[in-house]
């Protein structure tokens, strides 16, 4: 008897534990509440961890103008064939590009060799393109022989060139190779006896994004463009305002004749002594156009983020004279002209000379970078003004500095509240537990004055040596939580993107990164996933989620968000499981009877896996299905998991 009294108290407790643990949500697909900008989920491209030159930038040559401070970096001396001798010479009438070679082979064979960003990057059975100026003054008969090699520095891919003019002369060659090389190099031999002159020596792939000739690398951005995103933020990044002032970012440098932009250090060359990139340089190939062209080839809004006067607060902190101030307000205005001119003006012409007539519909601006104080915000006003007087309709972004919280960044809410600013870009780079603990951090927000463009966010898991360790399915899930937060209070919040973009695996300088490459394949991280998740699922307008009448935002580590996209009439439920149990979830869905709802959902047991190169979909999205049943479903959350619900109402 005492036994059998026993089990029944078990039984009972057991069924109170289970009905317990079912938290049960609500949602109301009648319950309109906030419209999503289409813009919502974008991305931020700063060429930082090589990702312009030597990433989404497909030049495989480094230096290919010789205008790196050090003229010869990146360059070898091939001496093994034969014996001659070069010389670097400046000429002061090309001041944008001076520099060019000339090469002199008195014996055999004489040449020089590229390395590439960190090796050079070769498929097999594809065409490159070999390019360069070139001139033989003294008709020297010379036979010049391009060479693709792999480390054992066998060739696997070769192009003779014979004559070339007596003045300077632009050449294109095609090059197919037999083999592929993640560390390859390009050779570039002189055979005879003579003098050849050779400037922007340039090898790009055939295939790139879209078949842009001499574009972008087409694997790089098939990804970026996979992501959907509403809108791409570009230059950066502190790479907007620069060490100094001469060291900022000018669009007026990145466009026009590929040949004659100026190559400039990058900022990130010497910023971190830990992960110094002497070779590292800007050459402006992906430059403003190019920019505009990407973003408007994958649908998204351009949004770019221009110099206000002011270097890098963390550098120099030099700012431009107030009686200066004019010159950077001209090029922002200029812009606006390139990007949306008509072509009888004088940047519209530039954009069509350059393959866009067509205006690019320009919508926003950013004025500064992570700037503060005083300082900052007595340019803004100006910008603000003069910008808004010749192009009203243009919104304008302005910053609250490098922080979430503290002195600078409620002085800066204090000034923006009442401006003009259609939004104002927060950046936050903190620990997991930070994003768990801030998914409410907009509900309180007031709802009047500027909206939020979320312009820098990531979780900065624990570090690990391996360089793509860092973007741990931790970080992702704590974004993934937070961006419920983000996605619910869609009223003001109307932009957001994770930072950095792209990174080399062996030439970064910040981590984590969302998207990490090597010369020929790439890798998506957990945060790549959460953010094509989001961005592909991004709906229309918000709904309520709530348990026991509250936002689902944190209740025993579980955080939601509910939203309609009107196109395909769906419920689309985003929800995280950020604790090491299961959680089981009981959804009431006002109104709609059986449906059958497609899942894509992320778990790992272990939140400290990464994805890597040796295993790249270790954490990736996987499918399922499932089916409502009288307006209810019930579904049991994995250990550290996120699901995206859709179902057609
Ligand atoms: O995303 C990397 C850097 O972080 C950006 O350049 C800067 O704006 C921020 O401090």
């Amino acid at each position: 008897m005492k036994y059998f009294f026993s089990f029944i108290v078990c039984i009972l407790f057991s069924i109170h534990v289970l009905a317990q643990s079912s938290m049960h949500i609500d949602i109301d697909p009648g319950k309109r509440l906030h419209t999503i900008s289409p813009a919502m989920w974008g991305i931020f491209f700063e060429d930082i961890n090589f990702a312009a030159d030597g990433g989404l930038y497909a030049e495989l040559v480094k230096n290919r103008s010789f205008e790196f401070d050090h003229p010869m970096t990146g360059w070898s001396i091939l001496t093994t064939q034969g014996k001659g001798k070069y010389l670097v010479i400046n000429d002061a009438k090309k001041p944008s590009n001076g520099r060019y070679m000339k090469i002199t082979t008195l014996e055999g064979s004489y040449g020089l060799e590229n390395e590439g960003f960190r090796g050079m990057g070769i498929h097999a059975n594809a065409d490159y393109i070999f390019s360069y100026n070139v001139r033989n003054a003294n008709q020297d008969k010379l036979k010049i022989s391009i060479q693709l090699l792999n480390f054992k520095d066998e060739v696997i891919g070769e192009s003779i060139i014979n004559s070339v003019s007596k003045s300077w002369k632009y050449v294109e060659s095609i090059i197919h190779t037999t083999d592929s090389a993640e560390h390859g190099k390009l050779r570039f031999l002189v055979t005879g006896k003579g003098s050849l002159d050779v400037d922007m020596i340039s090898l790009f792939p055939k295939n790139t994004w879209k078949n842009r000739a001499k574009g972008l690398r087409a694997d790089i951005a098939q990804l970026l463009a996979d992501l959907k995103p509403g809108f791409v933020r570009f230059p950066g990044g502190c790479i907007v305002e620069g060490r100094d002032l001469m060291n900022r970012y000018q669009w007026k440098k990145t466009v026009g004749d590929i040949h004659q932009r100026k190559t400039m250090i990058n900022r990130w060359n010497t910023e971190f002594k830990h992960r110094s990139a002497p070779d590292y340089f800007q050459s402006f190939g992906l430059g403003f156009y190019e920019y505009f062209l990407f973003a408007e080839d994958i649908g998204a809004e351009a949004l770019p983020i221009l110099n206000c006067g002011m270097a890098c607060q963390f550098n120099t902190g030099e700012v431009a004279h107030m009686d200066d101030l004019e010159l950077y307000i001209q090029d922002a205005l200029d812009l606006i002209e390139f990007a949306n001119g008509r072509v009888s003006t004088k940047w519209g012409k530039l954009r069509s000379d350059m393959g866009h007539p067509k205006p690019f519909n320009l919508k926003y601006i950013g004025v500064g970078n992570e700037q503060w104080e005083e300082q900052y915000f007595e340019r803004y006003k100006i910008f603000e003004k003069r910008l808004l007087t010749s192009y009203p309709s243009i919104k304008l972004v302005s910053g609250t500095g490098p922080f979430s919280d503290g002195e600078w960044f409620d002085d800066a809410w204090k000034k923006l509240k009442d401006s003009k600013a259609a939004l104002v870009d927060e950046h936050y780079y903190k620990p997991p537990q930070w994003f768990l603990n801030n998914a409410k951090r907009y509900d309180q927000y007031p709802r009047q004055g500027p909206k939020i463009f979320a312009g820098e966010y990531a979780a900065h898991a624990k570090d690990y040596d391996v360089s793509e360790g860092r973007n741990n399915w931790e970080s992702a899930l704590a974004e993934a939580s937070f961006m419920t937060g983000l996605e619910r209070n869609a009223d003001i919040v109307r932009m957001a993107s994770y930072a950095p973009l792209l990174a080399h695996k062996d030439a970064w300088q910040w981590r984590p990164d969302l998207i990490w490459f090597d010369n020929l394949t790439t890798m998506t991280t957990p945060n790549y996933h959460v953010q094509k998740l989001y961005a592909n699922n991004k709906g229309h307008y918000t709904l309520p989620i709530m348990v026991n009448g509250s936002h689902v935002a944190g209740q025993d580590s579980v955080y939601a968000s509910a939203v309609v996209d009107t196109t395909s009439t769906t419920l689309i439920i985003k929800i995280t499981n950020a604790k090491s149990l299961k959680q089981s979830i009981d959804f009431k869905i006002n109104g709609v009877k059986n449906k059958p709802a497609d899942i894509e959902y992320i778990a790992q047991d272990n939140k400290y896996e990464y994805n890597s190169f040796t295993k790249p979909d270790l954490i990736r999205p996987m499918n399922m299905q499932t089916k409502s049943n009288d307006g209810r479903l019930i579904m049991e959350l994995l250990p550290y998991s996120f699901y995206v619900f859709k179902m057609k109402l």
